[in-house]
């Protein structure tokens, strides 16, 4: 089976790539590099022992995109822009990038009769949640640009499987992916000052930033501060395959992918410091605009559709973030 992977030498993408190689798919690459480097891509061959087919392109190129994925059986979605705050700053280019970009996929794919499709969404469409664990059926709303992207997309699947009932789509809910693959060839490198939570940790236990804020230790937690699920890029990447396998029917279902355990912010910082040996200097300072206090997954749907679980540790997430650092102190470089 050969996969065609939008974004596929991104974070999550890369380790994807991974898991599909080692488990017999074929897979063609596509990407436009604007948040990653084809040195990612090499790594995940000089993993794999493999090599593959990657192509430069934006999935807004439609002819491009159309012509790369001659005699693919299905799509991965990966590609698309993921920065919250920039997503406020830069709505249009947002939905730009992921809405209409999403639609040149699907018309691409339709020119080709491909109707397969594994979609990258996010579990931000819940906004700050009435109920917790997560659960899918919980009423959708987001909050800012980047949120609304992933909901819109969502709503085109689901209006493009009420047209057609012969697709197979599947829509993924990640929650917090961290970590890396266990070589310390692939993780998560970051342009700048990092947004998210691991990849400011690893930094400050490296030494290239002083402290890290802890963003309100006010939240009601049970140590004040922010509380969410944090899953193995590993274990992220496996759902996919389990994904591709269980599309083996038409359908569109939407998957929570968490492990069902929230952590705080403060036990994250215990954990890597841990993991890494280093003392983890950091700062109590104002919540961040937008934050909510817990976010986790009700895990079972994804337990009984795909006959998957997360299976790492937040130890084995920090050490494998750790070693990703120390081996690549300055990302893909
Ligand atoms: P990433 O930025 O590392 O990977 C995205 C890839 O898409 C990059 O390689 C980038 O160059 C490429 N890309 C962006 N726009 C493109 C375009 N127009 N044409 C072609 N390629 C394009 O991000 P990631 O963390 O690997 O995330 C992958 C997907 O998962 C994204 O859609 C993201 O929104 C979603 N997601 C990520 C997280 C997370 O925390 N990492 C959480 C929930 C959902
Ligand atoms: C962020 C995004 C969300 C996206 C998710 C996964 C925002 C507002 N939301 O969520 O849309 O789906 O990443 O990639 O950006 N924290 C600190 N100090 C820091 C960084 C984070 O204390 O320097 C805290 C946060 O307040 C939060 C937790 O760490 O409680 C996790 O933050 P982060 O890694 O940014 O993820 P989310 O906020 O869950």
């Amino acid at each position: 089976m050969k996969i065609f992977i939008t974004g596929g030498a991104g974070y999550i993408g890369t380790h994807t790539c991974v898991e599909l190689l080692d488990n017999g798919y074929e897979i063609v690459v596509y990407d436009n590099f604007s948040n990653s480097s084809v040195e990612a891509l090499r790594r995940v061959e000089t993993i794999t022992h493999k090599s593959f087919t990657y192509i430069s392109g934006d999935i807004r190129d439609e002819t491009l995109l159309s012509n790369s994925m001659v005699g693919c059986d299905a799509v991965i979605h990966f590609a698309g822009l993921k920065a919250v705050g920039e997503s406020v700053a830069k709505p249009l280019e947002y939905y730009d990038n992921n809405v209409n970009g999403t639609l040149c996929l699907l018309r691409a794919m339709q020119k080709n009769t491909i109707k397969t499709i594994v979609f990258s969404s996010s579990a931000t469409v819940y906004g700050d949640p009435e109920f917790l664990p997560l659960t899918e059926d919980h009423p959708l709303r987001t909050t800012n640009p980047y949120g609304q992207t992933k909901l819109v997309v969502e709503e085109i699947l689901r209006d493009l499987y009420a047209s057609d009932p012969q697709w197979k789509i599947m829509i993924l809910r990640y929650f917090n992916p961290v970590g890396a693959h266990e070589s310390g060839l692939i993780g998560e490198d970051p342009q700048g000052i990092p947004n998210n939570l691991m990849p400011f940790i690893a930094q400050v236990a490296i030494g290239r930033r002083d402290y890290l804020n802890v963003f309100g230790d006010d939240y009601s937690t049970h140590d004040g501060t922010g509380v969410r699920d944090y899953i193995h890029v590993v274990d992220l990447a496996h759902g996919h395959l389990k994904a591709l396998q269980a599309l083996s029917v038409p359908q569109c279902t939407a998957i929570n992918l968490g492990t069902g355990t929230g952590y705080s912010v403060l036990e994250v910082v215990k954990a890597f410091e841990v993991a890494s040996g280093n003392n983890i200097a950091y700062q109590i300072s104002p919540r961040r605009e937008g934050d909510i206090a817990a976010c986790y997954a009700h895990p079972q749907k994804a337990k009984e559709l795909l006959h998957w679980s997360a299976m790492k540790s937040l130890e084995t997430m920090c050490r494998d973030t750790w070693n990703f650092q120390t081996k690549n102190p300055k990302g893909y470089g």
